[in-house]
This record gives structure tokens, C-alpha cells and sequence, in this order.
């Protein structure tokens, strides 16, 4: 297992560190379209526009300075903040195309529709100063939930002159939901309904099945990445992208290289559970990109069994907290009105930790809670074959009621 873990990481620190070297990547004959005549190669605003989709892109900064570029779909009913995953970016809402995902049929369905880029992901790399790197990647999700959030939520009802709007999260989208409704409950008032998908809140009980050795050798692993200055976590690589999209085939030669990255990082129990026409678009959208921290303060999140503030260790969490432990999250002062969506297969979103989530929250409306038998893993949420049934179309009906839209 570790031999294999180890195999792996240095495959993929060598394509990571492979610049423009298009060779390494030959597998052969392709077999369908290629990576620059499909949509593999279209950022978000492309694919928009190929499906006839009108894209507005917003820039909106933070108060800490941070150049997020937000998309939008402009249509005339309320608006509909949609919120990505960890390393992901607003394509997880765009890459299957108007037949799957859910920014265009939210769209048809006539609300106006949002797309947030978290600082540090492809599209949202700018600050106002110059920043030095270690400067500019010292954050976590917990600046996303009280930076990236707020700035977005308030850029949003500003241009619409509304009060409230109606927030959508996946997993990491629902962690920096949890940390802003506790941290700035002011803001709790601003969202009308928010639908969590597979939410996230620190990760206790998570099933990936290398956490052991990442949270045994954590600080290792954090004080080797502060000496070699790795700021950035699983950045946008094209080569990477044109290596999925060759791959990630269910006629490759090589799927199997797929198929085990898939399956040992989310618990995909097969490629077909994916959208298998999109499979080699969407491998080739991901990953985009995110700072190092947010994956050290998840993984504190197993360590620790908790869902709490950035360990510094004690001597820096007494001058920033005034005290050695850091402060829990607590979600309890949430009040959104929420519809949650939880999957007991999921390695993320474990039945354990959304039990202790629902006991927490008391503003929840709707539990959508998709039982073994259905085997919906985490990845489906957003890229899954069966996304129109489980998630798009109830996620629908629910605003509708709503919204009354
Ligand atoms: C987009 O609109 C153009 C012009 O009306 C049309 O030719 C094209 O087929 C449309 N594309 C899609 C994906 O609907
Ligand atoms: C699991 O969910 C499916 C689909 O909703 C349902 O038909 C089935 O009865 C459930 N099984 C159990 C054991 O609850």
C-alpha cells in the first residue's frame, strides 16, 4: 500500500513538474475527438458561449485584497450562488454541457446564475498588491468563508438591488458556508435557502485511505513544503489536463491509470459512473488549483476530530486566538434554511459526520439522504451519470417551490 502510494506521488510530482513537453504524453493513437477539438481545452467562459450562453465575468475583491472572478449567466429571476469544491473551479458546473450540469438548466429554468472562483484557483489568481507567494498562498478555507463569501454575496445583491439570494455548495462550497454563517452570522440573513451536496465540515470520520499517513506525517509534510516554498497545492497544468484527456477514456489502452487515481482518491467504484461520453472532458478540468494550507487544515480536521480554526501550534495560536487550542466552528449559530444532500458511500461527506451536523443544525428543511444501494460517491454529486435524477432535478423542483420562480 505505501509502496504504491509512494509509486504514485512521485508520478505525479514528474508530470507536475513537466513543462511543455508534449511527448511524455503520446499514449498512442487517440481514439474520439482531441483534446483541442473538444471541450476539453474551454475554460468556463468558452463553454458558455460554444453552448449559447451568455457569460458576464465579475471581478470582485475581497477585503483582503484578493481578485476573485466570479461568472454569471444573467437572467431575471433570483439569483443562485454556486459554489465549487476543493482544487476545483466554476467549470465543476459547466464541463458536462446543458444535457448534465446544472449552471445551464438552472439558467433554462430562469434564475440568474453565479459562479465563484475561490481564491488561489485558476481564474482567481490576482491580488491587489504584489504579493510575495508565501504571503499571497497563506490562506484556508476559512478566509474563503470570510473573505471570498461575503465579497461575492454582497458584489451580488448590490447588482441585483435584493436582499437575499439562494446558495448551492459541494462539499468544500459547504465548509466555507459553515465557517461564514458561524463566524459572521450577520450573513446568515442574506441567504434565502441554501443546498448543501455533500457537505463538508471538517472531516472527522473521512474514508480516504491514505489520511492515516498524511495526518502521521503532517508536519513533516508542512515544514518540507514551507523549506522547498510549495505554496500552491495540484495547480492547473495543461499538460496534466491533456494527460486525463487521454487516459480517462473507456477505450484507452490506459484507463487503468484512471480508474485507480479515481478510485483510490474519491472511491469512484467505476468510470461509467461518470458522464462517459464527458469522462475526458471533465479529467481535463480538473485540478485547478488551491493553496497547500487548505489541505493541511483538512487533514487537522481528521487529527484533531474537529472542525476548528488553523492549528498553529501553541505558541502562535495563543497570540492569535489567546488560547493554545484553536476555537471550534460553531455551526449551531446557523440559521439558513437548508436542503441537504448526503450519500452513505461518500468517502468525504460520511454518514457519521453529517449525523453530527444534523444534530447541530436547526434550520433544516429538506435531508436527502441516498442510502448504499444507490452507491452515489462523492465526484457524482457534480460529475455523475446520474446527476439529472438525483441531484439536478429534485435541487429544481425544491427552488421552485421556493422561489415560486
Ligand atoms: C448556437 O447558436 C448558433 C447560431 O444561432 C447555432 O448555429 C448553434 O448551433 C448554436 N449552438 C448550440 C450548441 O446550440
Ligand atoms: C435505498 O434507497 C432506494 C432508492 O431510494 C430504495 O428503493 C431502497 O428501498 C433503499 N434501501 C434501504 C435498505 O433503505
Amino acid at each position: 500500500m505505501n509502496i504504491f502510494c509512494f509509486v504514485y506521488v512521485v508520478f505525479y510530482i514528474i508530470l507536475l513538474h513537466i513543462k511543455n513537453s508534449s511527448s511524455v504524453f503520446d499514449f498512442g493513437k487517440q481514439i474520439g475527438e482531441s483534446y483541442s477539438n473538444s471541450d476539453a481545452s474551454l475554460d468556463s467562459v468558452q463553454l458558455l458561449q460554444k453552448y449559447n450562453y451568455t457569460a458576464e465575468t465579475h471581478i470582485v475583491i475581497t477585503s483582503d485584497g484578493y481578485r476573485l472572478t466570479v461568472y454569471r449567466v444573467p437572467r431575471k429571476g433570483p439569483p443562485v450562488l454556486l459554489v465549487h469544491g476543493i482544487g476545483d473551479s466554476s467549470d465543476c458546473w459547466l464541463v458536462l454541457g446543458p444535457k448534465y450540469s446544472l449552471a445551464y438548466q438552472l439558467a433554462d429554468a430562469g434564475y440568474d446564475v453565479w459562479l465563484l472562483n475561490s481564491r488561489g484557483n485558476r481564474y482567481s489568481k490576482g491580488h491587489i498588491r504584489n504579493l510575495p507567494p508565501k504571503l499571497y498562498w497563506d490562506f484556508s478555507y476559512e478566509e474563503m468563508g470570510l473573505q471570498d463569501l461575503p465579497a461575492t454575496i454582497d458584489h451580488i445583491l448590490f447588482n441585483r438591488g435584493l436582499s437575499k439570494l439562494i446558495y448551492i455548495g459541494f462539499s468544500q462550497g459547504t465548509t466555507e458556508l459553515f465557517v461564514m454563517c458561524s463566524m459572521r452570522p450577520e450573513y446568515n440573513a442574506k441567504i434565502e435557502h441554501a443546498i448543501l451536496l455533500a457537505p463538508v465540515a471538517g472531516l472527522q470520520h473521512i474514508q480516504y485511505p491514505f489520511i492515516k499517513f498524511w495526518s502521521r506525517n503532517l508536519n513533516i509534510v508542512m515544514s518540507l513544503t514551507e523549506k522547498i516554498e510549495l505554496y500552491e497545492a495540484f495547480p492547473s497544468n495543461e499538460n496534466l489536463n491533456k494527460f486525463h484527456n487521454t487516459v480517462c477514456r473507456l477505450n484507452s489502452l490506459y484507463k487503468i491509470i484512471c480508474e485507480l487515481e479515481y478510485y483510490k482518491n474519491f472511491g469512484l467504484p467505476r468510470l461509467t459512473n461518470l458522464v462517459p461520453e464527458k469522462l475526458p472532458i471533465l479529467t481535463a478540468h480538473v485540478p485547478s488549483g488551491t493553496s497547500a494550507k487548505v489541505f493541511f487544515h483538512f487533514i487537522q480536521g481528521y487529527s484533531t476530530q474537529k472542525f476548528q480554526r488553523f492549528d498553529y501550534g501553541k505558541r502562535k495560536n495563543q497570540e492569535l486566538y489567546s488560547s493554545p487550542i484553536p476555537p471550534e466552528y460553531d455551526v449551531s449559530r446557523m440559521n439558513v434554511p437548508l436542503t441537504i444532500f448526503a450519500s452513505e458511500v461518500d468517502w468525504y461527506s460520511t454518514n457519521k459526520d453529517v449525523a453530527k451536523l444534523l444534530s447541530k443544525l436547526k434550520t433544516v428543511e429538506n435531508y436527502v439522504f441516498l442510502n448504499k444501494s444507490v452507491g452515489f460517491t462523492h465526484l457524482e454529486f457534480v460529475y455523475g451519470s446520474r446527476v439529472n435524477s438525483i441531484i439536478n432535478r429534485p435541487v429544481l423542483s425544491i427552488l421552485k417551490k421556493i422561489t415560486k420562480l
